[in-house]
């Protein structure tokens, strides 16, 4: 792994995670923190650098998030976005006052000092840049310079090299600041001297080796359940330690058309990964059998899991470690707002299953984004389709048969749904939309076919966008490929007569319907 790091110490905002993205992407290491990080813990850490982060406070507020200031005398590099740079002047003696104007948006910077964050900039040229601020600093704390200004910001940009400390106003995170690259590479490798040490190969060479190391002589085993996380983890621990790898692979029948034979061909007869496959399709169609609550549903499927899981495990003699695909954001102890902590929907995965079965834990991608997990699968050589897979939930079809899932209704949805993945493939939009699938409505309508007056289900399209998951958009898919969509299901799918659209976003609405 690499040994360089720069430490982000989050103050909340909602552009923490992005900020670490981009020095990613620079190919340097960097990890999330709170901003409660004692100037012991960070020294302790030896980063190459500090970012601290933007927030939704004043400086000023009483309680307002502070660092120590003994975080500046450290000698490691600190660059202080927004808040971070409001927070730096506050603490060093400079001053922080309510902007007369807000900036919100785009503003124009012109640079001051086109040297150090700025080298490579134009004196006296303005660029484009994404403000987001109602403080702003008055006066530079003492040996600070101004570096760039901006209409409403006389110190849109300050510093003091000789300790390399610096403040930006604006976001340099954000696309909308043209220059945000230029001058985040300028912190890492200029300023912090980085190297560009953090790539997917080098993860999965030291990965493996950490694993080995971790795993000894002991037993694994994983749930694999054919999605993109899953599929990487087990591909990264077989790669390290082999046949002591057993994946247990549960087909609950809630699948899609033909994706258990997918995983199998993959897993099992390319990659040879010892997998246990279970067909456990009647269990849980028989438990759902009349039960039409949501909840109740996830709470039966995810019951039945573990309990087939564990029955599986049993068999395998003495295990050591359960490897699950967590992944940074999961870990990350953000400020920021994380959404609504009250339940929502129930999530099935494996959790509680390490304490039950008394497992110790392997989570080999802790430290990656989703996007660095599809570059990881492909260096594992896992096909396309898996590594760029949108996401499926845990109870797969079954949350998306509204009311009951009978056979009969998960038919149904499996051959619409078949319909859909193949139209948004064929029209590029695959990777384009964060998902895009098929809802089995609970009611029937009249239509005419032939000459005939028909009484058939409904069918709901949901294609959306979306950058976590957590947020999502309808997609304004063409006319063209809805009414083709559409009609190919009426055609095609016996037993539906009418198509719709879902236009709700999310929140209000969720993504799935259950
Ligand atoms: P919602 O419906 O809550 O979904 O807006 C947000 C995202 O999570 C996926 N999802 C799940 N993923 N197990 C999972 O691993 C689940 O039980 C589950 N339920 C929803 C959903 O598809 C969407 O991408």
């Amino acid at each position: 792994m690499s040994e360089e790091k720069v430490l982000i110490l989050d103050f909340g905002s909602q552009y923490t995670q992005l900020i670490a993205r981009r020095i990613r992407e620079s190919k340097v290491y960097c990890e999330i923190h709170p901003y409660i990080l004692s100037s012991e813990a960070i020294r302790g850490k030896s980063p190459q650098g500090i970012v601290l982060s933007g927030g939704p406070a004043s400086v000023y507020d009483k309680g307002a998030p502070k660092v120590e200031e003994q975080l500046f005398h450290l000698g490691i590099p600190v660059l202080g976005i927004c808040y971070g740079m409001q927070l730096m002047a506050s603490l060093l003696g400079g001053d922080v006052v309510p902007s007369k104007e807000r900036e919100y948006g785009e503003a124009q910077l012109e640079i001051v000092e086109s040297r150090h964050i700025f080298a490579g900039l134009e004196e006296g040229r303005s660029y484009r840049v994404w403000m987001s601020h109602g403080d702003r600093v008055e006066k530079l704390p003492p040996g600070f310079m101004t570096m760039a200004c901006s209409p409403n910001s006389p110190i849109a940009a300050m510093g003091e090299p000789a300790r390399a400390l610096f403040g930006l106003q604006f976001h340099p995170e954000v696309v909308h600041t043209e220059i945000g690259g230029q001058i985040l590479r300028n912190f890492l490798f200029h300023i912090c001297q980085c190297h560009e040490t953090w790539d997917m190969r080098s993860f999965v060479e030291a990965s493996i080796e950490r694993i080995k190391a971790q795993v000894g002589e002991e037993r694994v085993i994983c749930a694999l359940s054919g999605g993109v996380d899953s599929s990487v983890v087990a591909a990264l621990v077989h790669k390290a330690i082999g046949d002591k790898l057993t994946c247990i692979f549960v087909d609950n029948g809630f699948l899609r058309n033909g994706e258990a034979q997918e995983i199998l061909d993959i897993f099992r007869d390319s990659l040879h990964l010892d997998l246990r496959f279970v067909d456990a399709r009647k269990d849980f169609l028989n438990s759902l059998r009349g039960v039409e609550d949501p909840e109740q549903k996830r709470k039966v499927i995810g019951g039945l899991f573990i309990t087939i899981f564990e029955r599986e495990a049993e068999k395998l003699g003495k295990v050591g470690f359960l490897v699950q695909g967590t992944l940074y954001p999961d870990v990350i102890e953000s400020v920021s707002f994380k959404g609504p902590s009250a339940t929502i929907k129930s999530h099935h995965n494996v959790g509680g299953l390490p304490e039950r079965m008394r497992l110790k834990v392997i989570e080999p991608l802790r430290e990656l984004f989703k996007d660095e997990v599809r570059r990881a699968g492909e260096e594992l050589g896992l096909p396309d389709w898996i590594v760029h897979r949108q996401p499926f939930p845990g109870p797969g079809l079954a949350v998306r048969v509204i009311g009951e899932v009978t056979e009969g209704r998960l038919e149904i949805l499996r051959k619409a749904d078949a319909i859909v993945q193949e139209e948004i493939t064929k029209a590029g939009l695959y990777r384009e939309v964060w998902q895009a699938f098929a809802v089995l409505l609970p009611i029937r309508t009249v239509g005419v076919m032939g000459d005939e007056r028909t009484y058939e289900h409904v069918l709901a399209l949901r294609v959306v966008s979306s950058l976590d998951g957590m947020t999502a958009d309808w997609v304004r898919l063409p006319y063209e490929l809805l009414t083709k969509i559409a009609n190919r299901i009426i055609n095609e799918v016996k037993g539906v007569n009418r198509v719709v659209y879902d236009i709700s976003s999310k929140p209000p609405s969720t993504i799935e319907w259950e």
